[in-house]
């Protein structure tokens, strides 16, 4: 082997919340519920449950409290979004532990997802993130639009970059960095993971790559040799954001678990649980799974 791999990863299951957030049909909050369940008798440690969004904007999300209160444990790392204070104020109302706020780092595609620009998120967020940070929460950050925009085109490194550096400089736990559309290549998520390494040794880093151009297992690999041990993935490759026109699933875990593995990369997870836990929520989906994998191995219709 020319590179180096890390012996184990972490996979960070986000189906429950970006998988089913773009679905048009409600998706029944017990199907939900079993989903989680599925996806923890599976082995997920890690694992957004959802997100404490506008129902207004994301309907799919509004019962996020449900969720969290039938669901959540805190044997692993539960996590649930949270775009504003209003979110977070729902969080503190729950167990939940562990909180996720998101920006762009383009201005128009963050203005589309939650109606402000870049700066003035992070001078909303900033507090937040120093109030969670005092009472003990674990702090995720996502960077969206960290290659590419739907709106502006190619995003320039050092701004994603220089994002970062606010986020880690106002104590976020872990960076979730985002190719939103799909579009970044191997290169250019080597150049990013390996800057972004560099500079923050002491923060969790994390790729989130969704599938538009069948590039995420790619940019995987790469990112594996960028010195990246963590990845977001969706099962049954679910997902994208509904304000991200061109965003499809996310890498998909029965997929990229399966590269690991056959890469002697030690997931802790366990395929054919995985498989079951895609089976519960896909007949409430409006799309077909798709994925090489769970075509393979799931139960005949
Ligand atoms: P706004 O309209 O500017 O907000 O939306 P507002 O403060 O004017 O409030 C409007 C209404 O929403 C009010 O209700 C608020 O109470 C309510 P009304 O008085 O009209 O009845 N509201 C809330 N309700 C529940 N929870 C809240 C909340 N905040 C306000 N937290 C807002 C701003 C941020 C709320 C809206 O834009 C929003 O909810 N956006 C969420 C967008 C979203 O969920 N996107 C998908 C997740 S990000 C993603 O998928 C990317 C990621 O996967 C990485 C990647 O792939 O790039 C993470
Ligand atoms: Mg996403």
């Amino acid at each position: 082997m020319m590179f180096t791999l890390p012996k184990k990863v972490t996979i960070i299951e986000v189906g429950p919340r970006d998988g089913l957030q773009n679905e048009k049909q409600f998706v029944p909050t017990e199907i939900k519920k079993q989903f989680i369940a599925g996806l923890r008798n599976a082995g997920i440690q890690e694992m957004e449950l959802t997100s404490f969004v506008s129902p207004k904007w994301v309907p799919q999300m509004a019962d996020a409290v449900e969720i969290v209160l039938d669901s959540y444990s805190p044997a692993g790392r539960d996590i649930v979004l949270a775009p504003n204070s209003k979110g977070v104020d729902r969080v503190y109302s729950t167990n939940c532990k562990a909180v996720a706020v998101f920006v762009g780092v383009s201005n128009t595609f963050n203005k589309k997802n939650i109606n402000k620009t870049t700066p003035e998120s992070m001078i909303e967020l900033k507090p937040i993130i120093a109030e969670l940070k005092r009472k003990n929460y674990f702090v995720r950050a996502c960077i969206s639009t960290a290659f590419y925009c739907p709106y502006e085109g190619k995003i320039n490194e050092e701004d994603t970059i220089q994002l970062c550096r606010e986020f880690v400089g106002s104590g976020v736990d872990e960076l979730s960095v985002a190719d939103t559309i799909g579009m970044a290549s191997p290169t250019e998520a080597h150049s990013l993971f390996s800057k972004l390494k560099t500079e923050f040794p002491n923060t969790l880093l994390t790729a989130h790559f969704h599938d538009t151009r069948k590039m995420a297992l790619a940019n995987i690999l790469a990112s594996l040799q960028a010195g990246i041990d963590r990845f977001d993935t969706s099962a049954g490759g679910l997902g994208g954001c509904p304000f991200a026109p061109g965003a499809s699933g996310n890498a998909a875990t029965e997929d990229v678990v399966y590269l690991l593995e056959r890469m002697g990369i030690y997931t802790g997870i366990n395929l054919d649980k995985l498989v079951d836990s895609i089976e519960i929520v896909r007949p409430y989906l409006s799309r077909s799974i798709e994925t090489g994998y769970f075509k393979l191995h799931a139960p005949s219709p």
